[in-house]
């Protein structure tokens, strides 16, 4: 027997088959069953009030949908032919379970309003479940940072060897573009959080549908302001994944630093975060790491082709929109994994010491040389030419910038003195005067800890 379409009375001719896989979405938006049940209690719950439906009947509405969730929890609920998305699946079940007071649930409302709900509520558990594992990855971070706090390694711009940092500012460097990838997943919640039930197909609701008590009902902080607008607004999801494309951008940058600590054998990788190769008895290669940078290409291109879909859009619902779910729902996927991933490799990842300080040679010192004459009064433009010209010097001689006496140095300027050695050639000195807030002094950086944990903590 051909199953009935919920939308079926004006329509004679069968649906090509390949137009009804086409128009399914119920293998992608199953995931979101609780969110469409709890919206349609909600609802039910709200026509009551309205003077739509009875009390019992509203009764009936509710013990039915319960009836209808628990078969998802236990998972047997059994999809038919006909059920074309998660709305139109758990009213027909609904309808089966209860009778025909269940075609009352949908008046007055639209799939359009109901998927716009969904999605936001779905969205909203989603952001929050991503906010404490960035607050774990973070935390786990801070952790590293402080484990580790005065080691030193060697910083690094343009790939050459600069000047000399702590491995714990290193650390904290990575922290603080996450931590402003918190804070905007935070900030989104407030545009998530915003009810359009009650918006109707596209023009608004005809039976004084009471949308504040929808709104408690809800848990949401706001409701929509337009119904034209609310049935088609997925900025919100636009937002979400253009954050999640940010994030693994930032993600794909520790992945990268790391890719080349782990080369240098300055750090070394978990075997639980690495792995052999089917050939080469001898490898172990950091997948992790690798995949963390692969994922960031996936996540820009569901950002920018969702973007795509948006684009010049006519008001109001349009079935585009239906292609807002597989990148949204397979970002969050990506995004839970990879956060989970880079927590555990910070978790486990151990600096090492003799490799780090195989880094630091001192020609990264060469600053520091110039600086020494600068408290000594001398122009710092001058002071650069000097340093350059001892850096000329050492190299043409072939020793290292350090090996050059005082009297070497005196030779270049008269201010250079007997204490050059002390003060100059230590890269703990060098490091220590970075005192400014957001240094790599170490008061400097547990300050940036301080911040970070105080922050995450609040939250
Ligand atoms: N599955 C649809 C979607 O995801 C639900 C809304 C359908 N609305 C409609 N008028 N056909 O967008």
């Amino acid at each position: 027997m051909a199953t009935k379409k919920l939308w079926g009375g004006r329509f004679s001719g069968k649906v090509d088959p390949i137009m009804e896989k086409f128009n399914n979405s119920l293998v992608f938006d199953r995931r979101m069953w609780a969110v469409d049940l709890a919206g349609s209690m909600a609802y039910a719950k709200a026509i009551c009030l309205a003077g739509i439906i009875s009390e019992a009947e509203r009764d009936e509405l509710l013990s039915g949908l319960l009836k209808v969730k628990a078969e998802w929890a236990e998972d047997t609920f059994v999809v038919k032919d006909g059920d074309e998305d998660i709305h139109t699946a758990n009213e027909r079940r609904l309808t089966e379970i209860i009778g025909p007071t269940g075609g009352k649930l949908h008046t007055g409302r639209s799939r359009n309003d109901q998927v716009a709900t969904d999605v936001r509520l779905y969205l909203r558990e989603e952001t929050r479940r991503l906010q404490s594992l960035l607050v774990e990855l973070l935390h786990t971070m801070t952790s590293l940072a402080r484990e580790h706090l005065p080691l030193l390694m060697a910083g690094f711009t343009h790939l050459q060897p600069a000047q000399p940092i702590r491995f714990s500012h290193w650390v904290m460097s990575h922290a603080a573009a996450l931590l402003r990838d918190l804070q905007r997943l935070v900030d989104q919640e407030q545009r998530i959080n915003v009810l359009p039930l009650g918006s109707g197909a596209l023009a608004g609701h005809a039976f004084g549908i009471d949308r504040e008590f929808l709104r408690q009902e809800l848990g949401f902080a706001g409701v929509s302001l337009n119904s034209l607008d609310a049935v088609c607004d997925r900025d919100f999801i636009a937002e979400f994944l253009s954050w999640a494309a940010l994030t693994t951008v930032h993600l794909s940058q520790v992945a990268e630093d790391l890719i080349i600590y782990n080369y240098t054998k300055q750090v070394g990788l978990s075997d639980a975060y690495s792995t052999g190769s089917s050939l080469m008895p001898q490898k172990k290669n950091p997948d992790a790491l690798e995949l963390l940078r692969g994922k960031a290409g996936r996540a820009l291109g569901a950002a920018t082709g969702f973007l795509a879909t948006l684009k010049g859009l006519p008001r109001s619902y349009n079935k585009d929109l239906q292609e807002d779910k597989e990148p949204l729902f397979d970002t969050i996927d990506t995004m839970v994994a990879v956060l989970q991933i880079t927590t555990g490799v910070f978790a486990t990842l151990t600096p090492n010491k003799e490799a780090l300080a195989a880094q630091l040679v001192p020609e990264m010192l060469a600053t520091d040389l110039a600086e020494y004459l600068v408290r000594k009064g001398v122009p710092f433009r001058e002071t650069h030419h000097i340093s350059g010209a001892a850096v000329k010097l050492a190299e043409e001689r072939g020793v290292p910038l350090s090996s050059l006496t005082a009297g070497d140095l005196q030779a270049l300027h008269p201010c250079f003195g007997e204490d050059v050695a002390e003060e100059v050639w230590s890269y703990e000195k060098s490091v220590e005067r970075k005192n400014a807030p957001g240094g790599t002094a170490m008061a400097s950086v547990r300050a940036q800890i301080d911040a970070v944990e105080s922050y995450v903590t609040a939250l």
